[in-house]
């Protein structure tokens, strides 16, 4: 298994173009599946999860191919409307498949998708818009069967805040007879990147983006030909990552808009940023004030980015306090940066830290995603040779990201 290697203390500078979203491109595929016809879909990141997401669809007796960050889908061969538990486990979005067979197919079989390091991830939200919608919803061995002759529009109500629940939902509304409402609905920008998806083949859906989410129903949905909107936390890890190092960093072909709650925060932390529509320049300052973080659903401060803002928050010249109240173990990378010396505290959902001046290089090990991040942004500015094992769960969301790294001085290399 490989490792990344970053020999730290070196100040970035340049310019980084951000990939599309992970969490667009997700969904947006998964609604490929609601109606046959070559769907064209570019901008899609080059990452673990999108190959993953192809094998389940391929698995379903799908076209599905990849040129670069462009994917062509053909769901009219679908065959197989099931998502097994070898390819489910490893990529819980899987469960995007569920309301599109459901709607498309009028029957689902879904490997439940289990937990993972971060939490629980219990998706009774979903299965409780699938019912309120007319499907009948069983458990058997592991599996979500749902099956419906035709969905109904109805009136769902999360008591949870829900990105993938929502858009799950969204997707089975667009084939339901009758309208549907979403009250409760998540608000991210993904939301709005796939209702703009889901529009662009036909449906009827006002509202993606505020809390309440109106879809009327429609007999048939077209191909898409559509474009994945930016990632956002690839672009505020690329933030934190000029803060940390006291850089200066041109962050292009992103869409500054998504990251209020983020440059906020950086920006109260000391570093200089300066935001246009499609770019962020970040200059960092030497000294790093602490600050106070609450990860919210959106447009609150990212629970995505707060594995990244704890590493810049170990440097910073007094104490912070971390607040996550989206996931329940969202903290595995704190042991992680204790080993490079950050001083860091935590009581359940609460983390102290208090800034130290230097961390120390050492061999670490990723524990998910975005605490991989983490341990990267810690890395490049440690003093001395920083190893990062079990990479692969970095390789699930960033898009070549040593290679954008290096452009911009960063000694880093995988091997
Ligand atoms: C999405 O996960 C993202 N993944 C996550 O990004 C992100 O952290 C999360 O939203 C929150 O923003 C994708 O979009 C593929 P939730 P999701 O359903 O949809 C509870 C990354 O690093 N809940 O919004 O699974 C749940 O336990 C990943 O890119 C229920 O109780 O998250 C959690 O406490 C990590 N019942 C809260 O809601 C349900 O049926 C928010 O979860 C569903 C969720």
């Amino acid at each position: 298994m490989k490792s990344i290697y970053i020999n730290g203390g070196k100040k970035l500078s340049g310019e980084v173009s951000i990939s599309g979203a992970k969490n667009a491109a997700l969904p947006i595929l998964a609604a490929g599946l609601l109606c046959g016809g070559k769907h064209r879909i570019t901008n899609v990141p080059q990452l673990a999860d999108v190959t993953t997401f192809g094998r389940i669809l391929q698995n379903m007796g799908i076209a599905f191919e990849r040129q670069g960050h462009e994917i062509t889908i053909d769901s009219t061969g679908l065959t197989n409307p099931e998502a097994p538990y070898d390819l489910v486990r490893t990529m819980r979005a899987s469960v995007l498949v569920l309301g599109p067979l459901v709607a498309r197919m009028g029957k689902a079989r879904v490997s439940l998708p289990g937990g993972c390091a971060i939490g629980a991830r219990p998706i009774n939200l979903h299965l409780m818009g699938l019912e309120k919608l007319g499907a009948t919803v069983e458990i058997e061995h592991g599996y979500v069967v749902a099956s419906a002759k035709k969905l109904r529009g109805a009136h769902i109500c999360f008591d949870t805040v829900t990105v993938t629940g929502t858009e799950n939902l969204m997707m089975a509304a667009a084939l339901a007879e009758g309208e549907t409402t979403l009250e409760n609905a998540a608000r991210e920008p993904e939301i709005v990147d796939l209702a703009h998806a889901l529009i662009q083949m036909g449906a009827k859906i006002e509202g993606a983006g505020t809390d309440v989410i109106r879809i009327q129903g429609v007999e048939n949905l077209r191909p898409m030909d559509y474009t994945v909107m930016p990632d956002r936390i690839e672009t505020g890890t690329f933030v934190i990552a000029a803060a940390i190092t006291n850089g200066d960093i041109l962050i292009k072909n992103c869409f500054a808009g998504h990251l209020d709650a983020v440059i906020s925060k950086v920006t109260e932390a000391g570093a200089i940023v300066t935001a246009t529509d499609h770019t962020i320049h970040v200059q960092g300052q030497r000294v790093i004030r602490p600050v106070n973080v609450k990860t919210l659903e959106y447009p609150g401060f990212p629970t995505d980015m707060q594995a990244q803002i704890m590493s810049l928050m170990a440097l910073a010249d007094g104490a912070s306090m971390i607040n996550e109240t989206i996931f329940e173990n969202r903290f595995t990378h704190v042991a992680e940066l204790r080993r490079m010396g950050a001083d860091i505290q935590t009581d359940g959902r609460t983390a102290i830290i208090k800034g130290v001046p230097k961390l120390s290089a050492a061999p670490v090990m990723a524990t998910d995603l975005r605490a991989s991040a983490s341990l990267i942004l810690a890395g490049l500015a440690a003093e001395g040779q920083t190893v990062i094992s079990r990479i692969y769960h970095l390789d699930r969301g960033y898009d070549n990201i040593e290679q954008k790294l290096s452009a911009l001085g960063a000694d880093i290399r995988r091997a």
